[in-house]
């Protein structure tokens, strides 16, 4: 039998033979200068290319190569091209043109350089997709314009891919007549001579919208005899102008209040009276017997008292001859209104034998103020909700197809971001012209 004092003694024999052993284990590990030496890792380049669904010039390459640290590393997007220093994170590169290109991933090791290259194959969405007014013969395709775009970029795009335009703002009656008696048609002649000139459609926006109404007719001086003559003399002016040539106009704008079925009380109102629209169409159907005539308002879709003010206007107009579509803005967003929503205000154009123009198209992604980029998410959401509305408007009858506005071209030149105070990507195409996943999902509901 071992007694207490032996046992101790083992076990102070068992520490002490332990931390020998890790002495010497220590010291058999460290080199010359006394550190750790570590098993270097093997160096194994690797990296990933991703094509952007956004932009299909744009790749994403990721490094994922092993045993690199702290070593220099850089790309080549093309062969023997620029050396960009390999950061860390992913990598973002934009090319110019559709081609294969070789990326090289290039680590400055000890012993000598060492490279991988894999080949990307990336496309320009301009040239993979038709243009937008091909991809139909049963409506034209419209978009929005300000006279300044005319001779600019803007012009290829419009050129190519719309055979519908609209004056963004310039038709209207603050721009056309600014003061009395004097009219200035500079810019509308450009607008619509451009239009002429390149064999589109003239849409007309817009005679009487309160918000576009000069100060001197909202303070008019004479008496409302004299203020409905004015605005028979200015409607015939606009219209005469332009008669031939002004497929359709929007005589009236917007007039119905919010969330209402009342009419608003703008200045035309209080001095023609409440049959002030049917008054005006009348100035229009006289001066162009030829023009089609619409009423245009938003919300339409799904503000049900809005909705019914629009058709109870038409159907005065309808009785009266003097109305031939119903404009319905688009001015939506990626969640909002719904499908059923979009197809009861088809309905009610349809079943009243007019035409349907879905008019100033744009589809806002960050109604939340949750983004500050665009996200290939909510891109992707924009594709599809601009794929169903334009499906929706195709499945209309052809006899009440007109056309289908989109409002502005690219993203930054929205009039939403400054409305709305923030940021926002609602158009078909992004700041460099390129079409976006939009434009496709608008060519896609026109694909069969
Ligand atoms: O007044 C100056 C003009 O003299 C100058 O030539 C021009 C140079 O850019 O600036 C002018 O201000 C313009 C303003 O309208 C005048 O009314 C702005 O640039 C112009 O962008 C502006 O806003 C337009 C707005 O209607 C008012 O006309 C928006 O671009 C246009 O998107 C917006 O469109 C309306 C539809 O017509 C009807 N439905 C709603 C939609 C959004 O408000």
């Amino acid at each position: 039998m071992l007694n207490l004092h032996a046992m101790k003694n083992i076990k102070s024999a068992k520490i002490i033979h332990l931390t020998l052993v890790l002495i010497i284990t220590f010291f058999s590990c460290a080199n010359d200068e006394g550190s750790i030496t570590k098993i270097p890792e093997p160096i194994v380049l690797s990296f990933e290319l991703v094509v952007s669904q956004q932009n299909t010039l744009r790749i994403t390459a990721n490094n994922t190569s092993t045993g690199i640290n702290g070593l220099n590393s850089y790309w080549q997007f093309t062969e023997n091209g620029p050396k960009v220093t390999d950061e860390a994170g992913p990598e973002m590169h934009l090319y110019d043109a559709s081609g294969d290109y070789l990326v090289t991933l290039t680590v400055e090791a000890p012993e000598g350089d060492i490279q991988l290259s894999k080949t990307v194959t990336v496309t320009d969405s301009n040239e993979m997709q038709p243009p937008l007014k091909d991809a139909t013969n049963s409506f034209s395709v419209g978009m929005a314009v300000k006279s300044s775009q005319l001779n600019t970029q803007h012009s290829d795009i419009l050129i190519r891919e719309f055979n519908n335009l609209t004056a963004e703002f310039e038709m209207k009656m603050n721009i056309m007549y600014p003061s009395q008696g004097n009219y200035d048609f500079t810019a509308a002649d450009a607008i619509v001579n451009y239009g002429v000139d390149n064999n589109m459609n003239i849409h007309g926006h817009t005679l009487i919208w309160h918000t576009a109404t000069p100060e001197w007719v909202n303070n008019f001086s004479g008496t409302d005899e004299e203020f409905e003559d004015m605005i028979e003399d200015y409607i015939t002016t606009v219209v005469t102008r332009y008669a031939g040539v002004v497929r359709s106009w929007d005589v009236v704008n917007e007039a119905i209040e919010d969330n209402t079925n009342n009419l608003r009380n703008s200045v035309f109102r209080q001095r023609m009276g409440d049959d002030y629209i049917s008054k005006c169409y009348q100035f229009a159907r006289n001066a162009d017997p030829n023009a089609l005539l619409f009423y245009n308002d938003y919300n339409i879709t799904f503000d049900v008292g809005k909705q019914e003010a629009t058709f109870a206007i038409v159907d005065d107009l309808r009785s009266k001859n003097l109305i031939d579509g119903i404009g319905a803005q688009m001015h939506i967003d990626i969640f909002f209104p719904s499908a059923t929503q979009i197809q009861s205000i088809i309905d009610g154009t349809v079943s009243r034998g007019l035409k349907m123009h879905f008019a100033e198209l744009d589809v806002r992604v960050n109604p939340n103020n949750d983004l500050t980029f665009l996200t290939e998410a909510r891109a992707i959401a924009q594709q599809n909700k601009v794929r169903e509305v334009v499906e929706l408007y195709n499945a209309i009858p052809d006899a009440n197809k007109f056309a289908l506005t989109v409002w502005g071209m690219r993203d930054s030149e929205t009039w939403l971001i400054d409305f709305w105070g923030q940021p926002d990507w609602p158009l078909l195409y992004d700041d460099i012209f390129k079409p976006k996943l939009a434009h496709k999902g608008f060519l896609e509901a026109l694909d069969n």
